[in-house]
């Protein structure tokens, strides 16, 4: 995901502007069917979707599937590349690590045709961990293993041992590391010349911004991260991202898979597990209805239990978009719609259902004019589709990132 410097100040001045939602809207909106549910009846198969960064597989995978393949061998086929892409800092190789400087992988897998799942938790070392997870379910009569297990249970199947962490994401690690802790022994120490005074009280909200800006750009030349790059490293140490793909694959027989991969919440904390892998939160098929997927706030999800909510929904009757937006009220509903609580989190749902009829819904529209939430869809044809959203507006990352004055805006906006 790459930024300009004017979305990256504007997203944090309009988001971090402390007093209240700024530019969200609470109000719902419309209910509208969304242009690719149709309401005819009558859809396409086979077909797949996933989140935007399958964008570059789903061609492979879709032919793989005309061709007579296996839906979970399709969707895998889909997660794969992103997994093995050392650029995509959300997935596998090249993921932004955890708090310890350790990328950290979650992934799950259902098949729908013979009703089984596999989940890997914390995974260390093995770029796959969707077919780590698929050999779980295949090659162990457990759905899940986490930490030490997994990744000596990956060894023993053959996957390839190998450090994840690229010298990218390890720089921009570092400085996040250096972001969070200025006053301590990370950075640089006081003979360095380099090194600052703490920050002198009276300095204005908008001196203390420029002076964090400017801090974070030197570390990031003397890291070696490239001029080109280093805006997003930055927003990356700002916004922790949460990158993830699902993906739901549905033949022409009405067979119906899901895997859902990621590294999991940026520098998170050894050991926490996100929704990625829980069966139900970010993955859930059912042969008899679909298969759902999660990709955003992962605790807020496991909460909902995301995806096993949205396919119980059109178990009872809801179109794809009805059982999407359902699960998106319950994680408002958690938060007593209180907005300012709301701002923090995001979610988008990848809903496809056994007769091919498919939604994507998010609880924000996303970046309207330059990155709205979409998911991918192939049919036959391949395009992105925008999210039907809950709320209208952006979510801002947690935790709040220092805050950006109004100032520095008209300032850096030029
Ligand atoms: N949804 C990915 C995560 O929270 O880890």
């Amino acid at each position: 995901m790459t930024f300009s410097r004017r979305d990256f100040v504007k997203t944090s001045v309009l988001g971090t502007l402390a007093t209240g939602v700024g530019t969200h809207t609470a109000k719902p909106l419309s209910e509208s069917v969304s242009p690719h549910q149709g309401s005819s009846g009558s859809y396409k198969r086979p077909v797949i979707i996933c989140a935007h960064n399958g964008y570059n597989y789903i061609d492979d995978a879709y032919a793989f599937l005309k061709g007579g393949g296996d839906t979970l061998d399709a969707a895998l086929r889909v997660v794969k590349g992103p997994e093995d892409d050392p650029n995509d800092t959300s997935v596998g190789l090249g993921g932004l690590p955890n708090e310890d400087g350790v990328v950290e992988l979650d992934s799950c897998c259902m098949h729908g045709p013979t009703r089984r799942a596999g989940s890997v938790g914390a995974l260390h070392n093995v770029k796959n961990a969707s077919q780590v997870a698929k050999a779980v379910m295949t090659d162990t009569g457990h759905v899940m293993l986490v930490g030490e297990g997994a990744e000596n249970f990956a060894h023993a199947m053959g996957f390839p041992r190998e450090n994840l962490l690229t010298d990218h994401s390890r720089k921009i690690w570092l400085l996040w590391k250096e972001y969070h802790t200025p006053n301590d022994w990370w950075g640089p120490g006081l003979d360095d010349p380099n090194w600052q005074p703490p920050r002198e009280a009276g300095k204005s909200q908008s001196e203390l911004w420029q002076n964090t800006y400017r801090r974070l750009e030197e570390r990031a030349a003397d890291l070696g991260i490239p001029p080109e790059l280093r805006e997003d490293a930055i927003y990356k140490v700002v916004y922790p991202p949460t990158g993830t793909i699902h993906c739901s694959a549905l033949n022409e027989k009405g067979e119906i898979s899901g895997c859902t991969t990621t590294s999991g919440l940026a520098y998170k904390m050894s050991g926490r597990v996100g929704d990625s892998p829980i069966i139900g939160a970010g993955c859930y098929t059912d042969q008899d209805v679909g298969s759902a997927g999660a990709t955003g706030s992962g605790e807020e999800n496991i909460k909902v239990a995301g995806a096993h909510t949205i396919v119980e929904n059109m178990r009872h009757g809801m179109t794809p978009e009805e059982a999407g937006m359902d699960a998106l009220k319950r994680i408002a509903r958690n938060y007593n719609h209180d907005m300012t609580r709301l701002q923090y989190v995001d979610m988008i749902y990848y809903v496809l259902r056994k007769d091919g009829a498919f939604a994507g819904v998010s609880l924000w529209t996303g970046y309207q004019a330059t990155k709205p939430h979409t998911i991918v869809v192939h049919d036959g044809e391949k395009r992105s589709v925008q999210t039907k959203a809950l709320f209208e507006g952006y979510s801002r990352d947690f935790p709040p990132p220092v805050q950006v004055p109004e100032a520095v805006k008209k300032q850096m906006m030029r």
